[in-house]
């Protein structure tokens, strides 16, 4: 048998710098784990749009088709600014979700103990905080027909649509169970049913999924706005939050600022299995591509390597390797160690990106 594969797509700013840390971390598992990974690497976004013309080529897209898993680092930065829209950075990283099909989006949000103060919330509203957003990735208002600006009489009208079909609510909809089920058992659906249409089937269908199939999951629905206002009140109280693509790419930052650290959330875009079993999947950190501090040293790669860590469990089926990884990056939090994006406390070691790179495999080792 083969080896699993790998696409990496490290990007644009500060992607390339923490991809590095993930390769080296890559190449742990394959000498010391005996997990070896085929790895390729190709360019996404405004790094392929100077080299080739496009955000993303044909022959990148057909690699993404075929691999295991893609590990994506950040797209975008001020000097595509003023690109045609069609060309823009943000377009390739679109393009692969959805001719990969990844409809859910899998974005825990995660306070880890040692940086509960670094949340604009207090303390005892975020600590142990442990939630997952699923947000549907590859339909809703992002990709919905019409859309464009048009000319109507002596002024232009920008439009777009909200659109989804019964079974596009479906499949995110059991994406979101079966979470539940492996968490908490709690499935929260939000939408606006009071003034939308596609909100009013959204309920409906998440409702029957729920009441035919997962009867044992204990679901609840929220408006979206409502459901914003509670995230901030008391997270706590939320397990899986399943909901659009617009709707979650909003809930999904506030949800992530929550716990300090959007430079430490992960994410997975998963579709339907391939002929292997595996899902096709995407992995991404929550992050941009930050060009203001972009090859200095300063970025936290621990996004990035906890999106790896997302891919052992759900491309490889490696929970516990998993895991592993993911109580490394607690112990060097716990022991102190920050990148810029989270000094200010007393008695914390600031470390660069390679440093902090450097600490997770020492933590790795350790865990031998
Ligand atoms: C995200 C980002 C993207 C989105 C952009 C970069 C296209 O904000 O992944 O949340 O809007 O989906
Ligand atoms: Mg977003």
């Amino acid at each position: 048998m083969s080896n699993p594969s790998l696409l990496i797509l490290a990007g644009d700013g500060i992607g390339p710098e923490v991809m590095a840390e993930v390769r080296r971390i890559i190449d742990w598992y394959g000498e010391k784990r005996d997990m070896p990974f085929d790895v390729s690497e190709g360019l996404v976004g405004g790094c392929s749009y100077d080299a080739h013309g496009t955000p993303l080529t044909d022959e990148t897209m057909a690699r993404a088709q075929e691999v295991d898993a893609v590990l994506l680092g950040a797209v975008g930065g001020p000097q595509y600014d003023d690109l045609d829209f069609s060309v823009k950075p943000e377009r390739g990283l679109l393009r692969l979700r959805k001719e990969m099909d990844l409809y859910a989006n899998l974005r825990p949000a995660q306070c880890f103990d040692a940086l509960a103060d670094f949340s604009s919330l207090k303390r005892d509203v975020v600590a142990g905080l442990d939630i997952m957003i699923v947000r549907e990735l590859t339909s809703g208002i992002y990709f919905g027909e019409p859309r464009g600006i048009i000319q109507e009489g002596n002024e232009r009208v920008g439009i777009n649509t909200q659109r989804y079909t019964e079974s596009e609510i479906e499949r995110v909809a059991r994406s979101a169970f079966e979470l539940a089920r492996r968490r908490g058992n709690k499935v929260c659906s939000m939408e606006k049913a009071n003034v939308m249409e596609s909100g009013v089937l959204w309920r409906e269908v998440v409702q029957r999924i729920g009441d035919t199939e997962y009867p044992d999951v204990e679901l609840s629905h929220m408006y979206a706005d409502a459901g914003a206002m509670q995230l901030c009140r008391w997270p706590k109280q939320f397990d899986v939050i399943v909901t659009d693509n617009l709707f979650g790419d909003l809930l999904s930052d506030a949800a992530a600022m929550l716990t300090g650290s959007l430079g430490m959330l992960p994410s997975a875009s998963l579709g339907a299995p391939m002929d292997n079993g595996r899902p096709k999947a995407l992995y991404e950190p929550v992050h941009g591509s930050a060009p203001d501090i972009a090859g200095q040293g300063k970025a936290n790669p621990i996004a990035c390597v906890l999106s790896f860590a997302m891919a052992l469990r759900y491309s490889f089926d490696k929970g516990a390797e998993a895991d592993r990884l993911e109580q490394a990056v607690e112990k060097v939090l716990a022991d102190g160690l920050r990148t810029a994006d989270l000094l200010g406390e007393e008695g914390a070691t600031p470390v660069s990106t390679s440093g902090m790179g450097d600490a997770i495999l020492a933590a790795l080792e350790a865990s031998l």
